[in-house]
């Protein structure tokens, strides 16, 4: 099993990435965490490549992610809400999903991509509004073949409470782990 975890929080060891580790404990097989802050990846610049032919012009660390993304099993998005919305970094590196929007509604070929499941995991210091962040991930796992995606995951009142302590966040992770290794289908 192969899981692809994108991490949009620029925190080294924040709340977002509490989580993640907090995943991948019990997360069988094997997986791949792209850092939206560190990672070598350029925002879509609508060139229009993908209009005619698939992949994407720009050569860059996400023709590595392409192929990933292609033949896992799972995705995830992780992400601190920014203004009500997912992280500009986590948007730019989305944005280059934009060639599997342009193979399905553009070129109109079928996927070849191996049906998915997704899981959303937010964070937000305040009483946070997830709608907007949630939506968003919904979107950018549909363009990934995602098809069952589990229930949001998040924490919120990490100006007060980080996500490491937030027991029923990290229970609700376990759950996505579960939801990922098979066990509660
Ligand atoms: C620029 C910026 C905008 C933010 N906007 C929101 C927001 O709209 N709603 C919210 O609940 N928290 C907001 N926060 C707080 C972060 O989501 C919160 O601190 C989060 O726990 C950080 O996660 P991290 O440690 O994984 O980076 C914002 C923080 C920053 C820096």
């Amino acid at each position: 099993m192969k899981t692809l975890i994108l991490n949009g929080s620029p925190r080294v060891h924040g709340d977002t990435v509490s989580l993640i580790e907090r995943l991948t404990q019990s997360l069988e097989g094997e997986y791949r965490i792209v850092d939206a802050y560190r990672c070598n990846i350029a925002p879509c610049i609508d060139c229009r490549y993908c209009w005619k032919n698939s992949g994407c012009a720009i050569k860059d660390e996400m023709q590595e992610i392409y192929s990933y993304i292609e033949d896992c099993d799972n995705v995830v998005i992780a992400s601190p809400i920014y203004f009500s919305e997912l992280t500009g970094k986590l948007l730019d590196l989305g944005s280059r999903l934009q060639t599997y929007y342009s193979s399905k509604f553009i070129r109109k070929e079928q996927t070849t991509m191996t049906p998915k499941k997704g899981a959303v995991i937010l964070v937000g210091g305040g009483s946070g509004k997830l709608e907007k962040p949630y939506e968003t991930a919904c979107m950018l796992m549909h363009h990934m073949n995602c098809t069952n995606i589990h229930e949001v995951v998040c924490s919120f009142n990490t100006d007060k409470v980080p996500a490491s302590q937030d027991k029923k966040a990290l229970e609700e992770v376990d759950e996505i782990a579960g939801f990922f290794n098979g066990e509660n289908k």
